[in-house]
């Protein structure tokens, strides 16, 4: 596995292999990988000859008072595993290289990066939107895989190459849990043990829901979205949001909609978690 620092170096590689008819797939990541990561670079390996993986800490996604400065860094860990896993190219690049001083320009996904995660986390999806936007540019991808985990993150994703023109396959990859059903999040590396197992209420509290919404009685959504917050309080969280949506736009369902998402984020002490469960009615 090659591992290139600077976009120059990048272009040159992946021009070759273009030119030689490989197919090129891109994983975008933040590094400090878990088995999540890993089922999408082993997603990515089955459909194309080459796997690129980047590792980079985006500062423009985190708002002021996040955890940008002690988000876990462990570049030796994550080079063996994706070695392990079967990538081609490790793409590093640093802060200087991806941002120059006198950027002026900004992705927006307008409405959908002002719901739920974007409520809380203001400016957050402009950021993401605007690396994956340029990481885009840079490896020019056949296809790219992202995680479901991150749902409203990939329907940002997904409305951004729409509306762009960006020719690029996007995959949607499955959640990957933990056998508590607690989704794999570089930032459960910050729950302490007791929390670990009062995590995996989240999921409980999206699958209770489901059940709930699929039972199709008289109870309103509101009421399955409020009975979740009194879970999740009385196990010890602080909710942020839990909404049931549409799945196509994420704005709140109604008893007509089919397709159904149902997104969380909640807090345990001083970690923020987010989870979601989607299906059809
Ligand atoms: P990061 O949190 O490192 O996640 C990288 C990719 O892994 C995302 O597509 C995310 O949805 C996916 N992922 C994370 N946990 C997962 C799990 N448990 N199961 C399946 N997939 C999972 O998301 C980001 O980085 C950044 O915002 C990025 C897109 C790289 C832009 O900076």
């Amino acid at each position: 596995m090659q591992t290139v620092k600077t976009i120059v170096e990048l272009r040159a590689i992946l021009g070759n292999r273009r030119r030689a008819g490989e197919r090129i797939a891109f994983v975008p990541t933040m590094g400090n990988l878990h088995a999540g990561h890993i089922r999408l670079v082993e997603t990515a390996r089955r459909q194309a000859e080459r796997v690129v993986v980047s590792i980079f800490v985006n500062p423009t996604q985190f708002g002021p008072g996040e955890d940008f400065e002690t988000y876990p860094r462990t570049e030796a860990e994550d080079r063996e595993k994706l070695l392990a896993a079967g990538a081609d190219l490790l793409f590093l690049p640093e802060i200087r290289n991806m941002y120059d001083p006198g950027a002026k320009t900004v992705v927006s996904v307008k409405e959908l990066s002002d719901l739920h995660c974007g409520a809380f986390r203001p400016g957050h999806f402009d950021g993401v939107a605007t690396v994956v936007a340029k990481l885009f540019n840079i490896v020019q991808p056949d296809s790219a895989f992202f995680g479901l985990k991150d749902y409203q993150q990939f329907v940002i994703i997904r409305t951004m190459v729409r509306d762009l023109n960006i020719p690029v396959a996007l995959v949607p990859v499955e959640t990957v849990r933990e056998p508590s059903g607690l989704a794999m999040s570089s930032r459960n590396g910050y729950l302490t043990e007791t929390e670990k197992v009062q995590a995996a209420k989240l999921y409980q509290a999206l699958l209770n829901a489901k059940e709930a919404v699929l039972s199709g009685g008289r109870e309103a959504y509101a009421d399955i979205e409020r009975q979740a917050q009194s879970f999740l309080a009385e196990a010890g969280f602080k909710t942020d949001y839990f909404s049931i949506c549409r799945s196509s736009d994420l704005v709140a369902a109604v008893p007509e909609d089919r397709e159904i998402v149902i997104l969380a984020a909640a807090r345990l002490g001083k970690t923020r978690l987010i989870d979601n469960i989607a299906f059809s009615k």
